[in-house]
């Protein structure tokens, strides 16, 4: 039992903001963690987080692959001082084939930053999202980035933001200068004057900045600063102004502009995500109830991680603390299990960087080392009862048989499978027919399946080969289902062994539309992603 007073622990968990940035890939999501980063004085010049290509890189480059193919495959959890504040920055990978595995992290989270390509606006990566963040009620302030380049209107954006989204824009900040002739910015909390920015070489430092009132002779010299002022009476005309209570709500969205790679913009972010951002507060448990800040430790998995340095060969935990405070050598329970779990070996992760982590707070992660027994969703407590809700599963839609090419290395084999399906990477089918030598791996994209090939070979040195299956849908079913499905072509039924489900697998929507017309009493229900 810890000895640290409550009212410390409220304290802290008050001083933490923890965030993730969600984005569709390339719309500068690692140049603004690095921004952010940069500015919170964690490091001296931007691109020491992520590393790639020609950036100094303290990269978690378990995988070559990740480089290779430009997508951040690992999560690095960030945290860094800023204002007195601790901020704990959870990356989520970009690529749509990694979904799964974002939201799980954004289940860590007590807020999220949208990240929007100017000239993009919103893609589908981020819609998809977006939705979870709203199942999850989670706070989301937006972020307009690469206004230094050709894109839309700013007011066209909200207008996009309003209507795909059902929320309510609320801009913080607005951009003097169409985007590609970015002058700079009016906060619209000081609107007498302008912010200006003078660029540095590379965006290797904080952009430094000059606040100017707004004269005549100003609006001379801008060119966009009248355009932007009659914009911003449009938008006082409509009251679109920040709300704390609808933003908490989920109902507003606080927008920011600016330039990532150039700094632009991003220390009114990372104010904003000091004033406006939650802190750690209480955290709903599985049975409905909450479980306050200051009670007993409890900490949610939420990623498992193995390998994430070849200079470690290990397998990490990441546990967001929910309540209580976490001490380094303290023995937790593992609420799955009931079995004890010893803490020897807690690090804070900082790209490749690990730290001993001696205590954690409330809305900081620790990463938990040798965490053989724990798997994503996973509760770990001082022995109370307490658990989070389950880690969402998504419907795969990509399907093939795996099986490795070295007969002498399939224990090895089965043990990589096994551990991939436990960290998450992939879900795992097995049914009778098939037996255990051919598993069917199920992936909500087909590059998890590239992840587990690479894995398999370099972890476990077992080479192995998938055989691609024709089906793209999957419904879940019952044993009378199995039945009566066994016998029909155009589907198959297997067991998911992570929860014993039994999900049929449909060539299309096609032929599941024609079985469920001849079938219409068969349970076959859509699988939803549970848990958020
Ligand atoms: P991601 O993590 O979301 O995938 O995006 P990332 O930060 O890698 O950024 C994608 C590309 O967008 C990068 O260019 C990056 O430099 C550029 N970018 C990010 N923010 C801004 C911005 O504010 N303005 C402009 N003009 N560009 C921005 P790249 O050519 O793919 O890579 P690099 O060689 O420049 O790193």
């Amino acid at each position: 039992m810890s000895r640290t007073p409550q009212a410390q622990i409220r304290r802290e968990a008050a001083r933490r903001r923890t965030f993730a940035v969600i984005s569709h890939p390339d719309a500068g999501k690692s140049t603004l963690t690095e921004a952010l980063a940069l500015h919170a004085h964690v490091i001296d010049e931007a691109g020491a987080v992520h590393g790639k290509t020609g950036r100094r890189g303290v990269t978690s480059d378990w995988m070559a692959m990740e480089r290779q193919r430009g997508i951040s495959v690992t999560s690095a959890a960030l945290q860094f001082e800023y204002r007195e504040l601790v901020l704990n920055l959870l990356d989520t990978p970009g690529h749509a084939d990694f979904s799964e595995d974002t939201y799980r992290v954004l289940s860590a989270v007590d807020c999220a930053v949208m990240l929007l390509d100017a000239a993009k606006g919103l893609e589908p990566q981020t819609l998809k999202l977006f939705d979870v963040c709203r199942h999850r009620h989670l706070p989301v302030i937006t972020f307009i980035n690469k206004w230094d380049r050709p894109g839309r209107e700013a007011l066209d954006l909200l207008d996009e933001i309003e209507q795909r989204l059902g929320i309510v824009p609320t801009p913080v900040t607005w951009p003097v200068g169409y985007a590609g002739g970015f002058q700079g910015l009016i906060d619209r909390r000081d609107p007498d004057r302008v912010v200006r920015f003078s660029r540095t070489a590379g965006g290797a430092t904080a952009a430094g900045e000059e606040h100017v009132r707004i004269t005549d002779e100003l609006a001379e010299e801008m060119s966009g600063l009248r355009p932007a002022l009659e914009e911003l009476e449009l938008l006082d005309g409509i009251g679109a102004h920040h709300d704390a209570g609808s933003f908490l709500a989920g109902a507003s969205t606080p927008v920011f502009f600016g330039a990532a790679v150039s700094n632009i913009g991003v220390r009114l972010l990372l104010d904003a995500i000091v004033d406006l951002a939650p802190s750690a507060s209480a955290r709903s448990t599985r049975d409905g109830g909450t479980v306050p800040v200051d009670a007993d430790f409890s900490g949610l998995v939420f990623k498992v991680q193995a390998n994430m340095d070849p200079a470690h060969r290990d397998r990490i935990a990441f546990v967001r603390v929910c309540s209580g405070v976490f001490e380094r050598g303290m023995v937790l329970t593992h609420t799955a299990t009931g079995r004890p779990f010893t803490t020897k070996y807690a690090h804070s992760m900082f790209g490749r960087e690990r730290t001993s982590v001696e205590l954690a707070y409330p809305g900081d992660i620790v990463g938990l080392v040798n965490a053989g027994a724990l798997i994503p969703g996973d509760t770990l407590t001082e022995g109370q009862q307490v658990e989070f809700p389950p880690m969402p599963v998504f419907a795969p839609e990509h399907f093939a048989t795996v099986r490795t090419t070295d007969l002498s290395r399939s224990k090895q084999f089965r043990r990589g499978v096994s551990q991939l399906e436990a960290e998450g990477v992939v879900q795992v089918l097995v049914s009778d027919r098939r037996g255990g030598q051919t598993p069917v791996l199920a992936a909500v994209g087909p590059m998890q399946f590239e992840v587990v090939l690479h894995r398999l070979q370099h972890e476990f040195g077992t080479p192995a080969v998938l055989d691609p299956l024709p089906y793209t849908v999957a419904r879940r079913t019952d044993r009378a289902g199995e039945e009566q499905l066994g016998r029909m072509r155009g589907v198959e039924v297997l067991t998911r062994t992570r929860d014993g489900e039994l999900l049929a697998l449909f060539i299309d929507e096609w032929r599941l539309g024609s079985i469920t017309r001849e079938l219409p009493d068969l349970m076959l229900e859509p699988l939803v992603a549970q848990g958020t």
